[in-house]
């Protein structure tokens, strides 16, 4: 990864440094960094190493074995679709491939400008609103194919 700019990487720094947790560990120290900058990078890393006096490596064995963490900086927008068992049932899998045609993308992942982040989710927990996307922690529910395309693309036209 590119570094980070001066800017972040002070945003890193008071993350990290400005815990109030009666307890810092590289864990806690990991999801500040997350909370604030929504990725982990690689700087990060480091300053969490020298601030729990440990190597890159033991930081990164913790920050890997979390999948929630993530390492590329993600989209400005955030997709998540519903395939679990009732949305399925409702009919997700059609909604899923024009999502995904609509994104241009073949899975999880970012569109290539960068603009969306795209993830399934196995229950977003509102099952009775089934099919149902959540657009940056938004539920719409009740979904069909054109109107989940139809939401991002007014996504991509509100910035
Ligand atoms: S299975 Fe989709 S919201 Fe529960």
């Amino acid at each position: 990864m590119p570094p980070i700019s001066d800017q972040d990487r002070e945003r890193v720094h008071k993350a990290i440094n400005n815990q109030k947790r009666p307890t810092v560990t590289v864990l806690s120290s990991l999801l500040a960094v997350q909370d604030e900058l929504r990725y982990i990078p690689d700087e990060a890393i480091e300053q969490v190493a020298t601030l729990m006096d440990t190597t890159i490596n033991d930081v990164f064995g913790v920050a890997s074995f979390y999948p929630n963490f993530r390492f590329t900086p993600p989209g400005n927008h955030t997709v998540e679709l519903c395939w679990g068992p009732t949305c399925h049932l409702e009919g997700s899998s059609y909604i899923i491939e024009k999502v995904l045609d609509e994104l241009g993308l073949e899975g999880q992942g970012e569109t290539e400008d960068n603009e969306i982040s795209f993830k399934f989710n196995t229950c977003l927990g509102a099952c009775s609103r089934a099919p149902l996307m959540s657009i940056d922690h938004h539920m719409i529910g009740n979904l069909t194919p054109e109107s989940a395309v139809e939401r991002i693309r007014s996504l991509r036209h509100q910035d």
